[in-house]
């Protein structure tokens, strides 16, 4: 597999996801963010270009991440106020950074770029280990479009227009997906996910000590319902 999250990917990254940059979007997720930071420090899972940790620094929120990509970091670093979040770099299912937090949190989607089930639980149980008693987890990510799949049909065409065709494959033995990509003039990409239930987030969360806080659909905390297509799920470390 080629490096997802390479210099190619970094350069394009703002750009290609600018709907994911505007005040819309990154008004209620800093809301709501810097609503369960509640005045205390903020880790950030996965901190790509900083598209939510500068903007949650930038009302407040002392905000420090972790990150695997050495090219996504470095187009964080050149940005504007990115000298108030420190990124250390490594995997989120495994590195420690010093210190407690009072929220951490994994957005867009990105628990799913951990493959495996072992490697999910590990970034829960980091997550947690991060936690000050009290403080809170947070995930966004899809709910996996199986109730789109036909018996004998793999494929799930979720966006098509002029400037994207996505289509999920998914493998509904191993819980994997592919995230196929065709954007104009450029050249075909993949992205390689494991997907999970709602539910089996839960019973990570709970092997990592957390308790069920709050599931909405959204970062405008609409309910979470049968047909929502994503969620944003908050699970809280209990007091000592
Ligand atoms: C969809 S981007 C999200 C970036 C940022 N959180 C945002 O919302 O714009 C996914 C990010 O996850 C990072 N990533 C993927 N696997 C990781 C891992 N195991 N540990 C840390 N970062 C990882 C990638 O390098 C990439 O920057």
């Amino acid at each position: 597999m080629d490096d997802p999250w390479g210099e190619d990917t970094a350069a394009t990254y703002d750009t290609d996801d600018a709907a994911m940059f505007s005040d819309e979007v990154l008004g209620p997720t800093v809301a709501l963010l810097a609503e369960l930071a509640a005045g205390r420090p903020a880790l950030e899972f996965a901190a790509g270009t900083g598209r939510v940790a500068l903007a949650l620094a930038a009302s407040g929120v002392d905000v420090s991440g972790i990150e695997l990509s050495e090219s996504m970091t470095a187009r964080l670093r050149v940005k504007p106020g990115s000298e108030r979040v420190p990124i250390t770099i490594g995997d989120m299912a495994t590195t420690r950074v010093p210190g407690e937090f009072g929220l951490v949190y994994l957005v867009y989607n990105t628990i799913t770029n951990l493959l495996t089930q072992e490697e999910q639980v590990a970034c829960f149980a980091n997550a947690a280990a991060h936690l000050e008693p009290g403080g809170c987890f947070l995930i966004e990510v899809f709910v996996p479009r199986l109730r789109h799949l036909p018996p004998g049909n793999t494929l799930v065409a979720y966006e098509v227009t002029d400037s994207h065709v996505g289509v999920d494959e998914y493998d509904v033995l191993a819980q994997r997906l592919v995230s196929h990509h065709a954007l104009p003039g450029r050249p075909f990409a993949r992205s390689h996910h494991r997907y999970a239930w709602p539910a089996e987030y839960d019973l990570m969360a709970r092997l990592a000590g957390l308790e069920p806080h709050a599931r909405w659909a959204d970062w405008s905390r609409r309910p979470f319902t049968a047909d929502s297509a994503s969620h944003v799920s908050v699970w809280r470390k209990p007091d000592r």
